[in-house]
């Protein structure tokens, strides 16, 4: 493991890139308080048809449409993690992570995704990553699904068959009996409001299907039945004896108001419900279901198009019920924020459609190597506050945070991202009194990022891809991330870059 930066110069980077805080901000993070990283299954570990591996959605897709990738990539390879995941283990070790997010996929210990098909060598290599992450006193934390559903449920409808919820039981169920003894934080589902875009494009994320405004809305309405399943099935057989924690991981943009006006205040709420609360609301609200916004607006658009019923299905009265409270924390990714006002935008039907709104980006905000992301850290105090009064203050783990470069080893944008998305979290705590519990931060290393392929990098640790053993190497981000960890404090002048007061 090479490490190329001096931690001297590490230093005055965070220095210079920010300004003074304020003497009341209070730098140090609470006892208790987590620091991990993350990563993802298909973005890591290759190995895509090794030992009895079944395919995934995404390895069928790009095989057969490599052209829906920026630079052409897949994750055939990626990082090789498969391979050495005991390289991961050392680089995380170094951090000083307390736990480890990652994936586990679905297909490598379930071929065809059914219970009665299940593939040894899978639950070999997941049992040998728990126990060395174990032996090296990290914490596993599990995601069950990022995304690479077996391509086997997906030629059944994928997330649009409802029997999909019964599968899901069955795997979370293989996932307790054979790693619950050791994993104590689960996450069900990664970002349901990114692959319910499986659904809405042609050439997206996986499975690229066009049915925008319904097989979104069938997909979230599937997939909050099974996150449910997972959740009672754990509860009533495996909680007593495993004592884990399992929430589900939601991803939310803050959705600030265009301008002051009312309409665009309740634009700015209408949209936070669309994006956060359809998949929050079910399970955190005191009251459950959907969001009434989010019932209301596609209900009445789905009657005007003259359809017999709303392209959202309704759950029934006891649905709720079981759906509602299926938590034990809240697990939110942040990455940016918007500026919001009332439009008609969109396909027609669509989730966009639905919520009507326009979203862009204020120009001010600093951009990053990927279209989607502008570096707005004060959006991250504003959604954790809206969480925390929206639902009741549930304890949050922010489960990803993180932003894009091209793969300098100088990374300081990404050390200016870290310590003033910090310095919010540390805000929120402190000042605002919300409950935050970790922070995750995406990723532990460069990996295959999707439809951008190896074009944009997230990494705390640059991969060579151009080399068979793809050594792993720190960025100036690791050394400070490193320090942080380290001492659960902020460095004392920390960037604050786009601090905004909360008022
Ligand atoms: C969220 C996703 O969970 C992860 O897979 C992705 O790489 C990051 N965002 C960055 O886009």
């Amino acid at each position: 493991m090479k490490c190329t930066v001096s931690t001297g110069l590490l230093l005055l980077g965070v220095l210079a890139v920010g300004a003074v805080q304020g003497a009341s901000f209070n730098n140090t993070f609470p006892d208790g308080f987590l620091f991990g990283t993350a990563s993802a299954a298909y973005q890591v570990e290759g190995a895509w048809n090794e030992d009895g591996k079944g395919e995934s959605i995404w390895d069928h897709m790009l095989h057969v449409h490599p052209d829906f990738v920026v630079d052409g990539q897949n994750g055939d390879v990626a990082d090789d993690s498969y391979h050495r995941y005991k390289e991961d283990i050392a680089i995380l070790k170094e951090l000083g992570a307390n736990f480890y997010r990652f994936s586990i996929s679905w297909p490598r210990i379930m071929p065809t995704g059914e219970a009665n098909n299940i593939n040894q060598a899978g639950i070999d290599y997941y049992n040998k990553l728990i126990d060395e992450l174990v032996d090296n006193g990290i914490q596993p934390m599990v995601s069950m699904y990022h995304w690479d559903l077996p391509q086997w449920l997906q030629d059944l409808g994928g997330w649009t068959n409802p029997i999909i919820t019964d599968y899901f039981e069955d795997y979370a169920r293989v996932l307790y009996e054979n790693f619950g003894d050791r994993v104590k934080l689960w996450v069900t589902f990664n970002e349901p409001a990114t692959f319910m875009t499986g659904y809405t494009s042609e050439r997206g994320m996986a499975p690229s299907i066009f049915k925008p405004g319904v097989g979104d809305y069938l997909t979230t309405h599937h997939l909050l039945i099974a996150h449910a399943r997972a959740y009672h099935l754990y509860d009533e057989q495996y909680r007593a004896t495993q004592q884990g924690k399992i929430s589900i991981t939601l991803s939310s943009s803050w959705e600030e108001p265009l301008t002051n006006s009312t309409a665009d205040a309740i634009a700015s709420e209408r949209s936070m419900q669309f994006v956060l609360g359809i998949h929050a609301h079910p399970i955190y609200s005191k009251e459950g279901d959907y969001p009434a916004v989010v019932r209301e607006r596609v209900d009445k658009n789905s009657k005007a198009e003259g359809r017999t019923r709303s392209r959202l299905p309704v759950f029934s009265k006891e649905m709720v019920e079981y759906i509602r409270g299926t938590y034990d924390y809240f697990a939110l990714n942040y990455y940016t924020s918007h500026l919001v006002t009332e439009m008609d935008t969109g396909y027609d039907p669509s989730i966009e459609r639905d919520c009507y709104v326009a979203r862009s980006f204020d120009p001010s905000w600093p951009e990053s190597s990927s279209v989607w992301l502008r570096v707005v850290p004060w959006g991250l105090r504003k959604l954790i506050n809206w969480i925390h009064k929206e639902y009741d203050g549930p304890e949050i783990i922010i489960t990803e945070n993180g932003v894009s470069d091209r793969g300098t080893l100088d990374d300081q944008s990404r050390v200016s991202y870290y310590t003033s998305h910090l310095a919010e979290i540390l805000k929120a705590i402190h000042e605002d009194g919300c409950n935050v519990g970790g922070f995750t931060a995406w990723s532990l290393m460069d990996n295959f990022e999707w439809l951008r392929g190896y074009s944009e990098r997230f990494g705390l640790y640059s991969v060579d891809f151009s080399d068979p053993a793809r050594p792993r190497t720190a960025k100036a981000s690791a050394q400070v991330m490193k320090e942080i960890f380290h001492t659960r404090q902020l460095p004392e002048q920390a960037n604050v870059r786009g601090s905004k007061s909360i008022s």
